[in-house]
């Protein structure tokens, strides 16, 4: 049996994970959220980690609301960075290796070729730097690591931009939705089962890797996607947002590329 634990386990990710799992017999898997294990509280997860054994932790916890954070940096870099960082020296302490999932917004957006692991973050905003610091308090204090970097994740599950368009064409509204960004929208199962799979098989080495669906297109793009996907472009217009603004800066064109860096 291969121990594993889930933080953050209630988020988008955390719960197709749990729906993935069931194909994995040889993982046994401890699923954590806030209330059990908020990752923020450096002497409960001490406490937790000396009590329960553990092969690997994949981290799902994370501050994701990239437009709060811009107003509540602490909050964003309280769970994104010094949070990753805990569970990172609980990980060195207790000899488990940790999986962390990271974001394209590490990036400017600016390189039209996309961008491989190796290549120089410069976050725009908030939520990007914060995850960026985690990912550096990750690689200063393991050897074990993967840091799983992905974009625009989406699922049945949650409050995401997929669910969003779906519950407004359903309700027979017409969509306006910008085309200013590209990127790889992420249907988080795919990304579940991808890190399932590495630790069920062993495939995986120390580092950063990058995982998408690796079809670029803008939100307004797959907002068409969507709605064509369920049958649904009949009964509602998708029209392109050209005054859409967000308070946080955006990668215009966040797409990863999958070549692997690292010690390898
Ligand atoms: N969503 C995307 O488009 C996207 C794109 C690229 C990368 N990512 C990365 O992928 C990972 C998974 O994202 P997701 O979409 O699954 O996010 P999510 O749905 O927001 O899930 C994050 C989970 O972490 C929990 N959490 C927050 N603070 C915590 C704390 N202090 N301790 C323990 N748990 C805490 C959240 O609980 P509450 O909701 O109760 O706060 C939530 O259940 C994240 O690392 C994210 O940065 C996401």
């Amino acid at each position: 049996m291969i121990r594993v634990l889930i933080t953050g386990a209630n988020g988008q990710l955390g719960t197709s994970i749990h729906h993935q799992a069931t194909a994995f017999p040889d993982l046994q898997i401890t699923y954590t959220d806030k209330t059990e294990l908020n990752i923020t509280n450096r002497e409960s997860l001490s406490d937790y980690f000396s009590k329960q054994e553990f092969d690997y932790c994949i981290n799902c916890a994370a501050y994701t609301r990239v437009e709060d954070a811009e107003r509540n940096p602490d909050i964003a870099f309280a769970v994104n960075a010094e949070g990753v960082k805990y569970l990172a020296q609980n990980c060195k302490t207790n000899g488990i290796v940790l999986f962390h999932i990271s974001t394209d917004y590490v990036f400017d957006g600016k390189k039209k070729e996309g961008y491989l692991p190796s290549d120089l973050p410069n976050p725009l905003n908030i939520y990007g730097e914060s995850k960026l610091k985690g990912e550096q308090y990750i690689q200063e204090i393991l050897k074990e690591y993967l840091i799983i970097r992905t974009s625009w994740l989406y699922s049945e599950y949650g409050d995401n931009f997929y669910n969003t368009i779906l519950r407004k064409a359903r309700e027979g509204k017409n969509l306006r939705v910008t085309d200013a960004q590209i990127g790889c929208p992420t249907n988080a199962n795919n990304l579940a089962m991808h890190i399932l799979q590495l630790i069920n098989n062993s495939a995986w080495k120390p580092g950063i890797i990058h995982f998408t669906d690796k079809i670029p297109m803008s939100w307004f793009d797959f907002a068409v996607s969507i709605t064509k996907s369920h049958k649904l472009d009949k009964d509602i217009k998708v029209v392109r947002d050209r005054n859409y603004r967000s308070f946080a800066q955006r990668p215009e064109y966040s797409i990863l590329l999958e070549e692997k860096s690292g010690n390898e």
